[in-house]
């Protein structure tokens, strides 16, 4: 294939950076031919690229090799179906859809294995999240007994929530900070450390902003094995704290924007444990700081990595299979919250539709509302934490 003709689906927050990284020469191997939005002031702003009103009319238009979907999330699952099933190569916004049941429909129409399918988890270009899961899967901490992920720096106003009528509404985005904020870190999460058994969870709704869905989570998470694990996340609290800690037999791991630091046991916490006749201390340890090199390549990484597995046959930074498991956690979690009790996994995922669907029934968003886009468009650099 000579250059892949991709259109952008959705001109909104992301979906106008993503059209800027093409116009900024950054997609080597790939020419934006198009752009597509149901609100036509939206494709005012590039009266040079072909402009779709009608994502079905671009996908059927013989003039895209591959689309970029960056709509609200309710609109990933009819859209990458409807491009799937016309052949078009699909990239597609985090969260892959939100709820699992959605999530399996779409991924049960990547049938022709051809086409390439990926998922926008542009924080998997980290290289300390990176870092962090060569040395968790390697063994470097020993066996996992605790983990700590508290991301309560997702700061967001009321001006934010009111900038699109589908936002943090039931009906319009699904839910909360657990659709929209939590996936890069609950995919991050699962990718290093799996999915858990079970769930335990309170999660308040409209605490902090006149919203309808959950902008607080508090998690309790149990894994096979009986490691645990505390997941909080806001979007009200300021500062907020970006805290994610792991705890092995090895020692614990603090995660830094710029280096790990790893306070190591000399002696294994159960070694330790079972062997000295001391009461109260805890084994020695060494500080061990491990810097991290390299810059993320985010989302233009994962723009570039789907081009050249489209032409090269290279692996994506994450295939759309792998954004079932954080939608999955997501759920889990709303669910515990919801119906005040514990919730196993693998999910019952028609028990999270019908709770969905419930809550749907309250929503003040009614599925025919205008999605209105910010003009112009919002600098995003301080959602990238
Ligand atoms: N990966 C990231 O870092 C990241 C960051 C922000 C948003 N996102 C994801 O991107 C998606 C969009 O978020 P946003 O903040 O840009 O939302 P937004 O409301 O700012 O933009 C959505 C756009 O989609 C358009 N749209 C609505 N229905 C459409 C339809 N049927 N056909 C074509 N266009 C339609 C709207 O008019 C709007 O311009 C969400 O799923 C969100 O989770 C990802």
């Amino acid at each position: 294939m000579e250059l892949v003709r991709f259109g952008i689906i959705g001109l909104g927050n992301i979906g106008n950076s993503h059209v800027n990284r093409f116009l900024e020469g950054k997609i080597p191997g790939a020419k934006l031919v198009a752009v597509c939005d149901n609100n036509p002031a939206a494709l005012e702003r590039y009266a040079d690229i072909r402009g779709w009103t009608d994502s079905a009319a671009l996908i059927r238009s013989g003039e895209v090799d591959a689309v970029l979907i960056a709509t609200p999330h309710n609109l990933h699952v009819p859209i990458g179906i409807d491009a799937l099933e016309n052949g078009l190569h699909v990239l597609c916004e985090k969260p892959l859809a939100v709820h699992k049941a959605d999530c399996q429909r779409l991924l049960a129409a990547h049938t022709n294995p051809e086409l390439v399918f990926g998922i926008m988890f542009d924080t998997r270009t980290e290289p300390r999240y990176q870092k962090v899961r060569e040395m968790i899967l390697g063994g470097e901490l020993g066996r996992i007994r605790r983990i700590n992920w508290i991301l309560t720096n997702w700061f967001r106003s009321n001006a934010y929530y009111a900038s699109s009528s589908w936002r943090a509404t039931w009906a319009g985005e699904g839910g909360g900070i657990l659709v929209n904020q939590l996936p890069h870190d609950l995919d991050l999460f699962q990718w290093i450390f799996g999915l858990p058994r079970r769930v335990r969870a309170f999660c308040p709704l409209g605490k902090y902003h006149p919203i309808e869905v959950e902008d607080e989570v508090n998690a309790l998470l149990e894994f096979e094995d009986g490691t645990t694990a505390v997941l909080v996340g806001s979007t009200g609290e300021a500062p907020g704290t970006d805290r994610r800690e792991i705890v092995g037999d090895l020692g614990r791991l603090v995660i830094h924007t710029d280096h790990l630091h790893w306070t190591r046991n000399l002696v294994p916490t159960d070694e330790h444990c079972r062997t000295t006749k001391e009461g109260f201390v805890s084994p020695e340890t060494e500080e061990i700081v491990i810097p991290i090199e390299g810059q993320a390549g985010r989302h233009t990484e994962v723009i570039c990595r789907f081009v050249e597995a489209i032409r090269e046959g290279k692996p994506l930074v994450a295939r759309a299979e792998e954004g079932l498991a954080s939608a999955e956690l997501a759920n889990a979690i709303l669910l515990s919250s919801e119906e005040d009790r514990t919730v196993d996994l693998p999910l019952d995922a028609e028990a999270f539709s019908a709770c969905l669907e419930r809550l749907c029934a309250t929503s003040r968003f009614s599925p025919g509302d205008a999605s209105p886009v910010a003009t112009p468009a919002p600098n995003m650099n301080a959602s990238f934490n």
